[in-house]
């Protein structure tokens, strides 16, 4: 597999050197020089998830790894479904969240996971990563116990929900935690910064387990095709995906698939009421608002990283911009949708709520919907339970976590503190 750097070109790449670099030079993100293409889809769709998704990603990865080798990893990564449910008619939530945290980022965390193990050259590497939620636990676990690797996740204090902070950051061992005091950009900033720093990176053997990471994309283009292979062939005919989207990793991913032959008619990027991608479809402006807290906050997100990724591909393949949907939701319009669903009998959190609020105003006639259900509800059991006076159920790993201690440091947003943290940890 050839990737190239979208800044700057010439710089050209392994699937192995992607993966241990996570991002190139001047910040520019990997992207694939070639896709490939599935002509016989429904052939494809035939075959079971472990089976199909490692015929995907060997596609992807090319002879770089035997398939043999790739199949091991999926099987390791993959333990788990990605269902859909009928929610009414013609309307189909895919839940994304029956992994070890909850959330769809299992999928991409232990794929990476299994990659690096798979294409490292042996030294010490340091995962930093920063997270809005969900990404800090997946990729916690995921990692948790490795030997010659050490995560260090930050998060913006307070600003994510008392659970996901419990999920992850109670680990110990290679896992440390760290709060920054400031939003999730920041903590995007900052480890961007420590990407630039080329001392750094190579003393502390720095890599990113964000969706700057292209082997997490890689995994999650494979529920794409595991939801239409649920689907009949006429009802996938006409397949509308709508997208709960931050920093616009898993719309990549959906836009890979279909650039990969799936046939889905078109996807809708929804958002919360940081709508910096919906705005910019409108207007043509990018134009980044400061971030503002929501009850979907992983979704808190004003300078999405992968965003251009999605430029790039639409560019290659010809699509144009306006062939995406969009939609910004307040907070009141997902609670709404969430009781919505409430009375249909689906539970949903936030996060999948507005992609089915947005797909809902915007499916036509003879359109089959469906919706990214990307964290399970009683991961944001706060939110959910003030929305519909309820007292959900914790499942098992939250339960667990929930009675652990937080293990966190709290870091001023500062770039030479986290270098002390990062040179701190390595002892
Ligand atoms: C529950 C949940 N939904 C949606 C998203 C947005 O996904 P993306 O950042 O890939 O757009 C996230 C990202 O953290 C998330 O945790």
């Amino acid at each position: 597999m050839k990737l190239y750097n979208i800044k700057e070109n010439d710089e050209q790449v392994s699937f192995g050197q992607a993966v241990r670099q996570g991002l190139g030079r001047n910040q520019g993100l990997f992207f694939p020089s070639q896709l490939p293409q599935f002509d016989d889809v429904d052939a494809l769709l035939d075959e079971d998830f472990i089976a199909r998704s490692t015929k995907i990603l060997s596609a992807l990865i090319g002879d770089e790894l035997a398939s043999e080798q790739v199949n091991a990893m999926v099987d390791a990564a993959f333990q788990f479904p990605a269902p859909i449910k009928q929610v009414k008619q013609g309307v189909y939530a895919l839940e994304l969240f029956h992994g070890p945290t909850l959330a769809f980022k299992d999928f991409g965390g232990r794929f990476m996971a299994q990659s690096l193990a798979a294409v490292s050259n042996g030294g010490k590497i340091t995962i930093l990563t920063a997270t809005s939620g969900d990404t800090g636990a997946a990729v916690a676990h995921a990692f948790y116990g490795m030997e010659d690797i050490n995560v260090v996740i930050l998060y913006p204090k307070g600003k994510i929900s008392p659970l996901q902070e419990k999920l992850f950051c109670t680990l110990g061992k290679n896992i440390h935690t760290v709060a920054i005091d400031g939003d999730f950009d920041a903590c995007q900033a900052l480890v961007k910064q420590a990407f630039d720093d080329a001392a750094l990176r190579e003393e502390i053997g720095l890599n990113s387990a964000n969706s700057i990471n292209i082997s997490r994309l890689m995994a999650q283009i494979c529920y794409y095709f595991e939801a239409a292979a649920q689907l009949t062939k006429q009802q996938r005919e006409n397949l509308v995906v709508s997208v709960p989207s931050g920093n616009f990793g898993n719309l990549t991913a959906g836009l890979l698939a279909k650039a990969m032959g799936l046939p889905i008619k078109r996807f809708i990027a929804a958002t919360n009421v940081n709508d910096t991608v919906p705005r910019y479809l409108e207007t043509g402006q990018w134009d980044p608002k400061p971030t503002v807290a929501t009850t979907s906050n992983a979704m808190d997100v004003s300078q999405p990283n992968n965003w251009p990724r999605i430029e790039e591909l639409c560019q290659i393949k010809g699509w144009g911009l306006d062939t995406l949907g969009k939609g910004a939701v307040t907070d009141q319009q997902s609670a709404e949708a969430v009781q919505e669903l409430h009375q249909l009998g689906y539970l949903c959190e936030p996060h999948g709520a507005i992609a089915y609020r947005v797909l809902g105003e915007q499916l036509a006639e003879g359109e089959t919907g469906l919706f990214l259900c990307t964290a399970h509800p009683a991961k944001f059991k706060e939110v959910v339970d003030d929305i519909l006076s309820s007292d959900i159920d914790l499942p098992a790993p939250l339960a667990k976590h929930a009675a652990m201690e937080l293990l966190s440091e709290d870091l001023a947003n500062d770039f030479e503190a986290l270098k002390q943290v990062l040179r701190k940890v390595q002892k």
